[in-house]
């Protein structure tokens, strides 16, 4: 049975992505800071589910509690960092630009490299998952912090990807880039376009993770704005950013 730790699950794509991974037969790990979500998920699944509730902003003790969760699960094959906040859309405020940066940015990166370590000291084959977002390839005159950090977490998988490649190590990342998606991040967003429901969505990130892709788009519909980001110049894009 394969196991997939997902990190974020309490809501959205990370507990739509728990259901969908459990119907496919894995056994799981899943993490947030609202443990009676947790709770309830894991009363509700078929396949084996582990939980802990962690907050990754706390970046040591969120270390710690990954490893911990892996013991407990025996191992785990895939792990998904999914977890991930909005920024301030109006105004330039540091102390929301921090949670986003705490979040999104170095949250991010104390798992995805603790998880490249746990896959390196095992030995043993392993796949790192980070959700990013076409935000990551656009400017955003409104929330601007949310999306210099999803082109964060882009460009370091893309370096991880990199690193692995060239030191032959079994290890796969896959960099997912969601567009709009119905959960609760983007409830009183107005403007989407292409907006997907969460079970959609999940069905194909599930896809994209089982057939081991370097990098997907959510929906497939994405790829266009993929495209017209490497080959328009930069100043439409800020022209017309929002
Ligand atoms: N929805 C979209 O249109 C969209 C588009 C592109 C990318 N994304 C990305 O997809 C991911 C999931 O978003 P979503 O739309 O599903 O949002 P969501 O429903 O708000 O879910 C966010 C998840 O992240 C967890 N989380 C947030 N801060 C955390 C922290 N400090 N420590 C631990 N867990 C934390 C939350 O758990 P707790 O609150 O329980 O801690 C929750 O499970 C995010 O990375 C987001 O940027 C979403």
């Amino acid at each position: 049975m394969k196991s997939a730790v997902i990190i974020g699950a309490t809501s959205g794509i990370g507990r739509e992505l728990s259901f969908e991974l459990s119907r496919r037969g894995y056994k799981l790990g899943i993490t947030g800071r609202r443990t009676p979500l947790l709770e309830e998920i894991r009363d509700s699944m078929n396949t084996e589910c582990h939980i802990a509730e962690m907050d990754v902003t706390k970046t040591d003790e969120a270390r710690e509690m990954l490893l911990k969760l892996i013991r407990k699960m025996g191992g785990a094959d895939i792990i998904i960092l999914n977890a991930g906040i909005s920024g301030n859309r109006h105004d330039v405020v540091w102390e929301d630009s921090k949670k986003v940066i705490d979040t999104n940015v170095s949250g991010f990166t104390a798992l995805a490299d603790t998880a490249w370590n746990y896959f390196l000291s095992e030995n043993k084959p392993g796949h790192i998952v980070g959700i990013s977002s076409v935000a990551a390839l656009v400017p955003n005159g409104g929330n601007s912090i949310y999306n210099a950090s999803k082109a964060f977490v882009s460009r370091y998988m893309e370096g991880l990807q990199v690193k692995a490649r060239k030191r032959n190590l079994p290890i796969l990342l896959t960099d997912i880039k969601p567009g709009f998606i119905y959960t609760p991040m983007t409830e009183s967003r107005k403007g989407m376009f292409w907006v997907s429901t969460v079970e959609k969505a999940v069905q194909q990130i599930a896809d994209a993770i089982e057939k081991r892709r370097y990098r997907a788009f959510i929906t497939k519909r994405w790829r266009m704005i993929g495209w017209l980001s490497r080959i328009l110049p930069t100043s439409l894009f800020r022209k017309f950013a929002p």
